[in-house]
């Protein structure tokens, strides 16, 4: 089973070998059986799901799964299951949601769908042979195409385009053909990498239809949808009267606070350092109600970091104006998500998401995650131009650890007012118990 220090054969395991195996190698034999229990699924429906969802699956990992109401998009209300383990997250987009919506809440002023995909490929002939020969090229990969995008044109989908790229400065000999679609409900990377390999083998069989001749002057290097979708982007906005800020803005005076949160904007326009961090805090909410959907959080997070550098400089994806007395907010930001197929509906919990959401559509669901990433975004501003982010992740954290010590609810509540102005860390708590206490 190990030789040369490599395990073989794992895969083949059962699932209960596999934990048995791995914790033989991995896990402190005195506390093995123990801690392999946090292994277990309880639910036994959810268990042969995970086994036929991932490989080498041995357990399933929980996160919290929280609730952020009052997020109003369009005038309508939701209240957004929020996967994430960081603290104050889903506090902070609640507090957020909620301040929006009682000022009109968030607008959807932009929105599109398209999705793309390339196959590249060498070709060591003439370079004028393939421009010539694009037209009839195009008309029988579109027809090849059909028996892929029946079922997608029925749903309202399909390709939108099919154009031929020439790349040969950037890379010898290189061409791209760019294969764009609309995918309704459905995220589609299936559909389009379907597609794509199916223009991958039909670019063989067109350059071989003469023998053989021009095909060897062919050679495709890959096909493969792009997870970059600057056609696929939501944009929204929120505003309110500055005297609104009042309730929100601290101790500052709300002219202070309007102009320190103006600049803060500006900043991560400006800074990169200050952008990604920036981002991250707009990620934060958007990669939480993206997993709890059931979709994509890598494709999303990687697509936003190249579109937030998409003039050249990473810059913040949101932005903030003051105009005469109204502050407003935007975020346009691409998110290539579904609500059908994939584990949207595979997932017992990304399924009751969707189903707590009013069972969105894709585009109503991109409105709903892009409106939480601003609400996030927003909140980690506010903090930072008032209290500091510290205060809010101090209290979480306190808690964190009070649970780890089984405190009772009595010592509970004499550490939150000992520690309400106190910097907390393990060591200063314990302290503190073992102070009253003893
Ligand atoms: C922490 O997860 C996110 C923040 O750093 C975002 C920000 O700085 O804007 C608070």
């Amino acid at each position: 089973m190990i030789i040369n220090n490599v395990i073989r054969g794992f895969s083949k395991l059962t699932e209960e070998e596999k934990r048995n195996f791995i914790a033989g190698l991995c896990i402190d034999p005195a506390q093995a059986e123990d801690r392999l229990e946090h292994f277990l699924v309880a639910d036994e429906n959810e268990r042969t799901q995970f086994l036929e969802l991932s490989e080498n699956t041995i357990s399933s990992f929980h996160t919290p799964y929280g609730i952020a109401p009052n997020l109003r998009v369009n005038g309508k209300v939701y209240h957004v299951p929020l996967a994430i383990e960081e603290s104050s997250v889903v506090a902070a987009v609640s507090h957020s949601a909620r301040f929006w919506a009682e000022h009109g809440g968030f607008t959807v002023t932009g929105l599109s769908t398209v999705k793309l995909g390339h196959v590249y490929f060498r070709w060591f002939g003439n370079p004028s042979y393939i421009r010539e020969h694009w037209r009839q090229l195009k008309l029988f990969l579109l027809e090849r195409l059909k028996k892929i995008t029946t079922n997608m044109v029925g749903r309202g989908g399909g390709i939108l385009s099919l154009e031929l790229q020439d790349e040969t400065l950037m890379i010898d000999n290189l061409f791209k053909i760019e294969l764009k679609v609309e995918t309704v409900n459905s995220m589609g990377a299936n559909f389009v990498n379907t597609c794509l390999e199916d223009m991958a083998e039909a670019l063989d069989m067109f350059f071989n239809l003469d023998n053989g001749q021009e095909g060897r002057k062919l050679q495709v290097a890959m096909a493969i949808l792009s997870n970059y979708t600057p056609e696929c982007t939501v944009t929204i906005e929120a505003s309110c009267e500055i005297d609104d800020l009042k309730p929100i803005s601290g101790w500052l005076p709300v002219e202070v606070f309007t102009d320190k949160l103006r600049l803060a904007y500006q900043i991560a326009h400006h800074d990169p350092y200050r952008a990604v961090t920036h981002n991250k805090g707009i990620m934060n909410g958007v990669d939480a109600v993206l997993m709890a959907t059931g979709n994509d959080s890598r494709a999303a997070e990687a697509a936003a970091h190249a579109f937030a550098a998409r003039d050249g400089q990473y810059r913040a994806l949101s932005h903030c104006s003051v105009n005469g007395n109204r502050l407003s907010i935007g975020l346009t930001i691409p998110i290539a998500l579904g609500t059908v197929g994939g584990i949207t509906n595979l997932h017992p919990l990304a399924r009751l998401s969707l189903e707590i959401l009013g069972n969105p559509t894709a585009k109503e669901l991109m409105g709903v995650v892009a409106s939480v990433g601003l609400a996030s975004n927003f909140a980690a501003v506010r903090s930072l131009v008032t209290t500091g982010i510290q205060k809010g992740h101090m209290r979480l954290h306190l808690s964190n650890i009070l649970n780890m010590l089984n405190v009772t609810n009595g010592q509970r509540e004499e550490a939150e007012l000992y520690f309400n102005n106190r910097t907390v860390s393990f060591n200063a708590v314990k302290h503190f118990l073992h102070e009253i206490t003893h």
